[in-house]
C-alpha cells in the first residue's frame, strides 16, 4: 500500500538536484502532487523556477545540501543527474543526525556503479545472465592483451572508457587501425581517469530504446518505455548529443518485446543487486539494442534519461511523489504504473554549432506565446526579465497527441513560434516510427 493516503494528505518539502529539461519535467510533476508542500530546485532554471524555489547549491558540495535538508525539513530528495549518485551523495546524506529518515531517490556509491564504471556493470549484466554485447574490459597495463581481443572482433568496433565521461566515452571504430588509435588515446588520457580502464565490445546491429525501472530494492515498477535521438543530424547521421528528441510510447516495443525485457534483465538486475547486497532505491534506466526482436542491454544509468524523462513523465498518471516516496522508503510494493495511451513527443532545440563549439547568450523570444505544447528548459537563464540561451541543449518541447503523425505536427506548429540565433532542431523526431 501506499505510505502516503489521499483522505489525510500528507504533504512535505522536496529538494530535486539538477538543471535540466529532465529536471523540469520532473519539477512539473513533482509541484502538481497534492503530497507537495514546498519544492525546492537546486540548482534549477528558469522553467524548474515556475514550479518550485532554486536554490544556488552545488551538487557536489554534500555538506552544503545536507545543512539544507535539515534546515528546510527536506523529507524526499529526488537526484536528477548521475555526478552526486556516483560521488556517494547517497552515503553521505544518510550518515547525518536528523537526515535518517528522509526519502532519497538514487543509490548509494555501490548502486551507482552500474553507471559509473561500464567494466563493473558489463560484469555484472554477466553475472546475472543478463543478455548483452560480448566484451572484455582493459588495464591501461594491459594495452597489448587489448589489442589482441580487437583481433578476434569484427569491423565496427566499439571502446568505451568505463568511467564517466559526460556521455562522450563510446567511440565506434570503423577499421582496425582507428579502433587501436582509439584505445591508444583513451589509455593515454583522453578522457581523463575515466579511460584508465576500457570496455571493448562486440557491436550490434539493432535499434535502440530505453526502459526506466524504479525500485525500492525489493519491488519495482516499469515505467512506460521511449525511444531517443541521439544523433545532431537528421536520419541519424552525424556526432552524439546529450538527445536531440524522444518519443513514448515505441511502437515496436510490444508485450512481448516488454516481457522478455522483464524476465532476462529486470528480473535478474533486481535480484542480482539483492544477491549482492547493493541496497538500491531509485531509478533504473536500461539502454537496449533490439536485434531481430531479441533484447540486448547495452548499459545501465542509475538516473532518468534526458530527453527520454520529457515524454515519460506527461504520460505517467501517478502521484509522482507518492510514488518516488514509497521507491524512497522501501514501500513499492502494490503500487501499479498507470499509463496516458497518448503519444508524448519531445524535440530538443540545441545551440547552432552544438555539440561542438557554439554561442550563448542570445535572447529566446515567443516562450510566452506558443500554445499546446509544454517547454521544459535546459540550456537557458534569465536575466533582466528575458531568457537567455546559456548552454547547448536549450528547450525541450513537448507534445501529447492522438499518435506521432499528430505529434509531429502539433510539436513543429508551436517551435515556429520560438526564435534564438542559430537555433537548430531535428525535423524528423518520431518519423521514423510512423506507418509507412
Ligand atoms: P552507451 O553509453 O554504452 O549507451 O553507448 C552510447 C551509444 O553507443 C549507444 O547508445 C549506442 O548507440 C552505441 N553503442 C554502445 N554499445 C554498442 C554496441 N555494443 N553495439 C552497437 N552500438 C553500441
Ligand atoms: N538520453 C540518454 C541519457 O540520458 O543518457
Amino acid at each position: 500500500m501506499s505510505g502516503l493516503k489521499n483522505q489525510d494528505v500528507c504533504q512535505m518539502n522536496i529538494l530535486l538536484l539538477g538543471s535540466g529539461a529532465r529536471e523540469n519535467a520532473l519539477a512539473k510533476s513533482l509541484s502538481e502532487s497534492k503530497h507537495c508542500s514546498k519544492l525546492f530546485i537546486a540548482p534549477g532554471n528558469p522553467g524548474t523556477a515556475a514550479f518550485g524555489t532554486n536554490v544556488p547549491l552545488s551538487l557536489t558540495d554534500f555538506e552544503q545540501i545536507s545543512t539544507f535538508c535539515l534546515s528546510q525539513g527536506v523529507e524526499l530528495l529526488v537526484a536528477g543527474p548521475e555526478e552526486p549518485l556516483v560521488k556517494g551523495i547517497r552515503d553521505f546524506l544518510e550518515n547525518i543526525p536528523g537526515l535518517e529518515k528522509m526519502a532519497i531517490i538514487g543509490p548509494g556509491s555501490a548502486g551507482a556503479m552500474l553507471e559509473g564504471s561500464k567494466a563493473f556493470s558489463k560484469a555484472f549484466m554477466q553475472r546475472h545472465g543478463i543478455p548483452t554485447a560480448r566484451y572484455q574490459s582493459f588495464q591501461q597495463h594491459q594495452a597489448k592483451e587489448a589489442i589482441a581481443f580487437l583481433k578476434q572482433l569484427n569491423a565496427p568496433y566499439v571502446i568505451k572508457a568505463s568511467g564517466l565521461a559526460a556521455g562522450k566515452g563510446v567511440v565506434i571504430a570503423n577499421t582496425f587501425e582507428e579502433a587501436v588509435s582509439e584505445l591508444e588515446q583513451m589509455f593515454g588520457g583522453k578522457f581523463g581517469t575515466a579511460g584508465q580502464e576500457v570496455v571493448i565490445e562486440e557491436f550490434l546491429k539493432g535499434i535502440e530504446c530505453s526502459v526506466f525501472v524504479l525500485t525500492d530494492g525489493h519491488d519495482y515498477v516499469i515505467l512506460p518505455e521511449a525511444k531517443d535521438y541521439k544523433r545532431i543530424g537528421e536520419g541519424d547521421t552525424g556526432l552524439n548529443t546529450g538527445g536531440m528528441g524522444a518519443v513514448s510510447p515505441v511502437p515496436f516495443y510490444d508485450e512481448k518485446l516488454a516481457q522478455l525485457v522483464k524476465e532476462r534483465m529486470v528480473e535478474p538486475t533486481i535480484r542480482g543487486l539483492q544477491r549482492e547486497g547493493i541496497l538500491y532505491n531509485g531509478f533504473i534506466f536500461l539502454g537496449l539494442m533490439v536485434v531481430n526482436h531479441e533484447p540486448y542491454l547495452i548499459e545501465y544509468n542509475c538516473r532518468m534519461g534526458d530527453p527520454e524523462t520529457e515524454v515519460v513523465i506527461p504520460r505517467l498518471k501517478n502521484d509522482l511523489v507518492d510514488l518516488l516516496y514509497a521507491a524512497g522508503t522501501g514501500k513499492l510494493k502494490n503500487h501499479t504504473i498507470e499509463t496516458d495511451d497518448l503519444t508524448a513527443l519531445t524535440v530538443v532545440c540545441v545551440s547552432g554549432g552544438y555539440p561542438e563549439i557554439f554561442q550563448k547568450g542570445f535572447v529566446i523570444a515567443g516562450l510566452d506565446q506558443v500554445a499546446g505544447v509544454e517547454i521544459y528548459h535546459a540550456g537557458t537563464k534569465s536575466e533582466e526579465n528575458k531568457v537567455l540561451t546559456s548552454g547547448g541543449r536549450v528547450l525541450a518541447c513537448t507534445v501529447l497527441a492522438e499518435d506521432i503523425r499528430q505529434a509531429r505536427a502539433k510539436v513543429y506548429k508551436a517551435i515556429e513560434g520560438i526564435q534564438y540565433q542559430g537555433m537548430y532542431f531535428r525535423r524528423d523526431i518520431g518519423k521514423d516510427l510512423m506507418p509507412e
